[in-house]
């Protein structure tokens, strides 16, 4: 059975094939007609343990797009809410007889281990501060239609790195792709042990976003994840915009044309101003619509028999 886990599921030519079908995609999803006859007869379940606007409707959309069947299933309103356990719940919707499972769950790992436990695809939509492989796709997607190739462009990762599965698959992927990328977090944001690991995976850190963002091809504003902070919020969120923050004064410091992403949600006022968020170079809500069309492409190749990731399959 193949899966999408991990960005390290995917080797470069498998992420090109996923932007070359997103890209087809992405016709589909201009013209009035959109439904492909695809995954017809195939069953697709989202579920999910977190909340989502993004991930889980598009998500959605791409499976109906392909003509699926997509259930939706929040922990919320599920058994999970009087105690089922979380391998109950996936063996469950499981033998209903479903085609593919998307899972969210606050749990690092949480997806990697509902794959050993059935023998249909399993996609990560998220599992806690691990990873988000098709929030990355769909941003080095998005990076590459603005961009062209991205081998040596300079991408800039801010924000709360600590707590940030978007940054951890964004690394691997723009790594992939050929681009240089620097991260910038306050210290107290900056993960444990992430100079071992930028060394090991070739990626640059720093603290001072005045310094880097004149040097910047993109630069990818990231959430600051208050759910995630048990010990409260250090710097205090007026610090942290002082410093970090993408101010209406720091996109003086952007080369004219650079374009901003953030995966959303954002919080306008903390790390992206609302003069950012709404810039001309702002490419928040092509980020939106890439994420229909990536997520029709994974689908695809997973579902309707491409044998285009995981090749050689997992057990
Ligand atoms: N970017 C992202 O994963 O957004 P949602 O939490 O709304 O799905």
């Amino acid at each position: 059975t193949r899966h999408l886990l991990s960005i390290d599921d995917l080797d470069v030519t498998q992420i090109e094939e996923i932007f070359t079908t997103a890209a087809q995609m992405h016709d589909v999803q201009r013209r009035e007609v959109k439904k492909l006859p695809a995954l017809r007869g195939r069953t697709v379940i989202n579920l999910f343990f977190e909340d989502s606007t993004r991930t889980r409707s598009s998500f959605e959309i791409a499976g109906k797009w392909l003509s699926a069947d997509v259930i939706n299933l929040s922990a919320k309103g599920s058994s999970a809410s009087k105690g089922e356990s979380l391998r109950d719940t996936v063996l469950t919707v499981t033998a209903m007889g479903i085609d593919g499972l998307v899972v969210r769950h606050s749990a690092s790992g949480a997806a990697e281990q509902i794959s050993r436990w059935i023998d249909v695809p399993v996609i990560n939509a998220g599992d806690g501060t691990h990873e988000h492989p098709t929030q990355a796709l769909l941003d080095s997607y998005t990076l590459t239609r603005r961009l062209g190739s991205l081998d040596g462009k300079h991408v800039v990762m801010v924000g709360d790195l600590t707590h940030s599965r978007v940054f951890r698959s964004n690394v691997k992927c723009l790594a992939k792709l050929g681009a240089q990328v620097t991260v910038v977090a306050p210290p107290t944001l900056m993960p444990a042990g992430v100079s071992d690991w930028s060394k090991e995976a070739g990626f640059a850190t720093s603290y001072d976003l005045d310094r880097v963002l004149p040097e910047a091809d993109a630069v990818m504003m990231l959430r600051v994840q208050r759910e995630r902070m048990s010990g409260g919020f250090f710097p205090t969120a007026r610090e942290y915009t002082v410093r970090y923050g993408l101010t209406r004064d720091r996109l003086g410091l952007l080369q004219p044309g650079v374009p901003i992403l953030h995966p959303g949600p954002m919080n306008r006022g903390l790390e992206i101003s609302a003069d950012a968020a709404d810039a001309v170079d702002s490419v928040v809500l092509d980020q939106v619509s890439a994420g229909v069309a990536v997520r029709m492409s994974v689908l695809y190749h997973l579902l309707a028999g491409e044998p285009a990731l995981n090749e050689g399959g997992q057990a």
